[in-house]
């Protein structure tokens, strides 16, 4: 079959969409709350529920809440698991969105103010800190959840914002370096981004008990199509379709992207050197003019970095398709083969 037969992500995973959203803040709810009466919201809802409730509802594309149940359904598995999970790490990735924000000093996600800049930066903290905790606690309580898995898929939650965060560490370290190269950022785009998709296919592997050998081709899965997702989302920056304003955003914070450094390595000279002194300028607090910003992003279009990147991209999605068709049987393996149809479209 070649890749333009199969059905596509939106098709496979529109049947779980419904009922995710309320299923994931579900997860959040203590057996027993206690909340001051005097500090209940209007709507009769506690502060940090209508945080929550608030960073969910600003949407996304909620791929990590769906690909877990796609995948387990097309082989026959515990669909209501796969949706606890699924909605789990989808509860992760929004902690984790939460606290980049802030550390990313950016008040636009989804199109909409970022939740720091309603609440303010503490509270923000401990929006995020709830969504993390509250995934695993909601996945170890979960009566759906096969009582032999709990605490594997739990400790999987656990295990991926681990490794997450590390990564968000390094993201944060590399800004300082005088010259990252190519290979510091692609680790980066690896570590923080990686666990969680790697979650979201283990967890299908774990609930469709497929041994190891398929669990170690899931986690290889996640990572490729981590990268791939990376890669894109930098190619997505350099062409201003992120709903964060206009082409560039990256450079302007200072964030060294993959078809950025790419161009740079290829093509030494005045014009990569004036780039380099840019982002540290960024970096110190100096953000780069408009126009510094709009030349930049011009010639790393127009020296190859653009295309370096969407080869590379191409590469990293083959790789991808190799570790589906070994972690899932080949029924599954059709949702993971469209997500990477999907990320290989610079379409939003
Ligand atoms: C954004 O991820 C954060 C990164 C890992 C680059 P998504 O693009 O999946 O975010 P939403 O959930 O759809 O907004
Ligand atoms: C997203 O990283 C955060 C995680 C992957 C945990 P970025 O900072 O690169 O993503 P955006 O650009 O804010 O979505
Ligand atoms: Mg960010
Ligand atoms: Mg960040
Ligand atoms: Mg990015």
């Amino acid at each position: 079959m070649s890749h333009h037969e199969l059905p596509t992500l939106e098709v496979l995973i529109a049947p779980f969409v419904p009922g995710c959203e309320e299923l994931a803040l579900s997860l959040l709810e203590l057996p027993q709350p206690h909340v001051p009466a005097g500090l209940v919201q209007p709507a009769g809802q506690d502060l940090l529920t209508a945080m929550c409730r608030d960073q969910l509802a600003s949407g996304g594309k909620r791929l990590r809440a769906l690909l877990t149940p796609a995948l387990v359904t097309a082989a026959n598995g515990p669909v209501d698991a796969a949706r606890v999970f699924g909605a789990a790490v989808e509860l992760i990735h929004n902690g984790t969105l939460v606290h980049d924000d802030i550390q990313d000093g950016d008040t636009l996600r989804r199109g909409r103010p970022t939740l720091w800049t309603q609440f303010g930066v503490a509270q923000g903290i401990n929006a995020g800190d709830a969504l993390l905790m509250g995934a695993v606690a909601g996945v170890l309580r979960a009566d759906v959840v096969p009582l032999d898995l709990r605490a594997s898929l739990g400790g999987l939650l656990a295990e991926a914002l681990c490794e997450t965060i590390r990564g968000q560490v390094a993201d944060l370290a590399l800004r300082d370096l005088p010259q990252p190269s190519l290979l510091d950022v692609e680790s980066v785009h690896l570590a923080k981004t990686g666990p969680l998709f790697s979650a979201c296919f283990v967890g299908a592997v774990r609930l469709l008990r497929r041994g190891l050998d398929a669990e170690r081709a899931a986690v290889r899965l996640g990572k490729e199509i981590g990268l791939a997702f990376q890669i894109r989302d930098d190619l997505l920056d350099l062409l201003g379709t992120k709903g964060r304003g206009d082409a560039g955003a990256d450079l302007r914070e200072g964030k060294p992207t993959w078809p950025v450094l790419v161009a740079l390595r290829d093509v030494p000279g005045p014009e990569a050197d004036g780039i380099r002194a840019l982002l540290r300028q960024a970096t110190q607090g100096s953000p780069p003019s408009d126009g510094d910003v709009a030349r930049a992003v011009a010639w790393v279009r127009e020296v190859g970095g653009e295309a370096t990147a969407n080869r590379h991209l191409a590469e990293t999605l083959e790789r991808a398709r190799v570790a589906a068709n070994l972690a899932f049987s080949p029924d599954s393996a059709v949702v993971a083969l469209a997500l990477c149809e999907r990320l290989a479209r610079l379409d939003g």
